[in-house]
């Protein structure tokens, strides 16, 4: 949301979120069934701009981990902190969004080491509760409304895991984006450029403004600028 705010205010224009295969809908029938959404498609498909602007859609709090092998056990669950001689419990962003009920976002959840994946599973079970071992073994229980998305990169193999089965069944709602979405977006009348820009463009800007720039060049010249 506060990109969003960030952006308008710097005078750039504000990309609209053109839901192509109607992902947004697809997300809130998972959430209304109880049931976790899995995000599947390689960098810069729009899994990230989704995500956000289902929250704001939905007015809803958006709690974001992003997973690397460096994320430990402690990020999401939470570590003791002493103050004043007093034993507390800093919450970690999994038990922070269960209690107050939000959308917990795990972005690239195949990046994360095991120990960190199962103890996502123990709290991505029916019951939706976790046991804090860190904290005299109280359990923490996910208000009705705590809603998980997910998504994994394909096309990413290096500090990547398959995840364990048992894991994925976690997320029966899945949605796959994919650079056809510039097929979608002329079919649903957007401009060839307009397209080739969120699209490619985009892609390409992973390897850096020289890559992002060229691209954007070749967009002109085949499209007009
Ligand atoms: N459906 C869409 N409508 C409008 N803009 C889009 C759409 N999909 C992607 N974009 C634009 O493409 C860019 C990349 O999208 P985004 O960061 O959401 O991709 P991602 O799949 O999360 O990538 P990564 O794997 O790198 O995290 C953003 O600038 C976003 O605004
Ligand atoms: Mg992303």
């Amino acid at each position: 949301m506060s990109d969003q705010s960030e952006q308008s205010i710097g005078g750039n224009e504000q990309p609209l979120y053109l839901d192509w295969n109607n992902s947004i809908d697809v997300l809130d029938k998972a959430f209304e069934n109880g049931l976790f959404a899995l995000i599947i498609g390689p960098k810069g498909t729009g899994k990230t701009s989704l995500v956000r602007e289902y929250a704001i859609q939905k007015s809803r709090e958006l709690e974001s981990i992003n997973f690397s092998l460096r994320t430990r056990e402690s990020h999401l669950v939470g570590t003791k902190n002493l103050v004043d001689g007093n034993i507390g419990f800093d919450e970690g962003i999994l038990v922070k969004s269960m209690k107050e009920g939000n959308i917990l976002y795990l972005d690239e959840i195949n990046a994360a080491e095991a120990d960190v994946l199962l103890r996502l599973d123990e709290a991505l079970d029916d019951r939706r509760q976790i046991i804090l071992k860190e904290s005299d073994g109280k359990v923490i229980k996910a208000k009705d409304s705590w809603f998980v998305i997910a998504t994994i990169n394909p096309l990413t193999h290096v500090g990547t895991k398959e995840l364990p089965p048992q894991l994925l069944s976690r997320f029966p709602v899945r949605i796959r984006l994919d650079y056809i979405a510039f097929a979608k977006l002329l079919e649903s009348g957007v401009s060839a450029k307009e397209s080739a820009k969120t699209v490619f463009g985009n892609v390409y800007s992973q390897w850096g403004n020289v890559e992002f720039q060229k691209v954007n060049d070749i967009i002109a010249s085949m499209f007009g600028s």
